[in-house]
């Protein structure tokens, strides 16, 4: 495949469920524009609504209006996140601090995630959760008066720290978190700041102390660098030509993919480098190139999780041999992404095993054939589909509409590109 194209990319999902949820908190009108508004952002807008926000359509290039009330007020209705484990778990945070019972529940993928990493130190903090099950959703949290915490996570995860300072904001109690590894995305800290907040990060501890209140914002959201990856993937797989993305958040605990593509001789250059709201944001240029085998280490395993799908499927083409150590929590992401990542490159030709919380792939040069199984999984979807792009591969994916979690319009900018298009995000 040629390419030749200059493409935006839709905006960061992390990003535009903190930015609505903070919005939602306020007491004020907010506009956000930028934002993604794909099926994830959707649930957290279709809950904060429910909570009592006002917030306008999600449509693709349009600003979105959040009229925030200061407080959530109580929903008799079930809050249902769809997919997207974000939205459960921050708001799991925030409803720990409001003082009525709230339930919330998901899609069959989110009901098997766990939740009790989140809510045992949030049931320490002073609310009370009742699990159907054994962990997992559905729950119902019951918020109180909270005290003050001080916790050291048991993993690194971006998801549950931001739920504990996030029950600190609401709660207006200091919140101090310990993660055991590498560093998780820190978009939380970055936003809580830039709304005024004090948080302090010594490299050890993250310290929040609760300062202020909620303002409403107006802000931009960058380019999710999680759905970039995938059009730089497609990219380097090419034989031919260059591909410019516009306007990527580049903040360094995203990033960890460019420095593995870097060691595997992938060729992606960083111009126009630039702010957005407490952000680093620019273009990212990249032109196909034969990629080698690499190690990934477990403290780079945080700055690269949402990424491993796709650093899986150009470790299949590349030369020798790539080992992802201690990424056993990809078995709780939207579907068991360890097993199913080994299973469906072993489907198209590639040679891979997932051992223990290893994955190995052997690369080599083939021609990628075969029935991949999604399990709904919007990043094994596009792994794959990017896979499809190697000269004569016939890759078919069970579920292609799935990528309509996080890039309603991924398989026609993976056309786009070939086309030589610019597209819309
Ligand atoms: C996210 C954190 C990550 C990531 C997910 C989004 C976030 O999850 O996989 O797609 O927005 O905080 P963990 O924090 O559970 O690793």
């Amino acid at each position: 495949m040629r390419i030749d194209a200059d493409l935006p990319v839709p905006g960061d999902k992390s990003i535009t469920h903190r930015m609505l949820i903070l919005a939602a908190m306020a007491r004020g009108r907010s506009r956000i524009t930028g934002a993604l508004t794909s099926l994830d952002a959707r649930s957290t807008a279709r809950v904060l609504r429910r909570l009592g926000a006002t917030v306008s359509p999600l449509v693709a290039g349009r600003e979105i209006v959040i009229e925030g009330r200061g407080r959530f007020r109580r929903s008799e209705r079930v809050l249902h996140c769809g997919n997207s484990g974000t939205s459960a778990r921050l708001l799991l945070g925030l409803l720990s601090a409001h003082p009525f019972a709230s339930t919330l529940t998901g899609d069959r993928s989110l009901r098997r995630r766990p939740m009790r990493r989140v809510t045992d130190p949030l049931a320490r903090m002073g609310a009370r959760f009742s699990f159907t099950g054994s962990d997992g959703l559905p729950v119902t949290v019951r918020g109180a008066t909270l005290a003050p915490l001080r916790h050291e996570l048991p993993v690194s995860s971006a998801q549950l720290k931001s739920a504990l300072l996030l029950a600190g904001v609401a709660g207006e109690v200091a919140v101090d978190v310990r993660e055991p590894g590498g560093r998780s995305r820190d978009h939380t800290e970055r936003m809580l700041r830039a709304f005024g907040y004090r948080v302090d990060d010594d490299g050890d501890w993250i310290r929040f102390a609760p300062t202020g209140r909620v303002l409403p914002v107006t802000s931009q959201v960058p380019g999710d660098p999680s759905s970039a990856a995938f059009l730089v993937g497609a990219a380097l797989l090419s034989e031919d030509g260059q591909l410019r993305l516009r306007d990527v958040g580049v903040n360094p605990t995203r990033t960890g993919f460019l420095r593995v593509l870097a060691r595997m001789g992938g060729r992606v250059a960083l111009e126009g480098l630039h702010d957005v709201g407490g952000e680093p944001v620019g273009d990212l240029i990249v032109s196909g190139a034969g990629l080698r085998g690499t190690e990934v280490a477990p403290g780079e395993i945080p700055g690269l999780i949402d990424e491993i799908p796709l650093l899986a499927v150009l470790a299949s083409r590349a030369e020798g041999t790539t080992v992802f150590r201690e990424v056993g929590e990809l078995r709780v992401k939207e579907s068991d992404r360890l097993a199913l990542l080994a299973s469906n490159l072993r489907t198209v030709g590639a040679t891979a095993a997932a051992e223990g919380n290893t994955l190995t792939v052997q690369g080599r040069d083939f021609v990628p054939a075969g029935r991949v199984v999604t399990a709904g999984d919007h990043r094994i979807a596009m792994a794959f589909a990017v896979l499809g792009t190697t000269p004569k591969a016939r890759v078919q994916l069970d579920d292609p509409a799935c990528v309509g979690i996080s890039f309603p319009a991924f398989h026609e900018m993976l056309r786009a590109m070939s086309a030589g298009g610019k597209g819309r995000a």
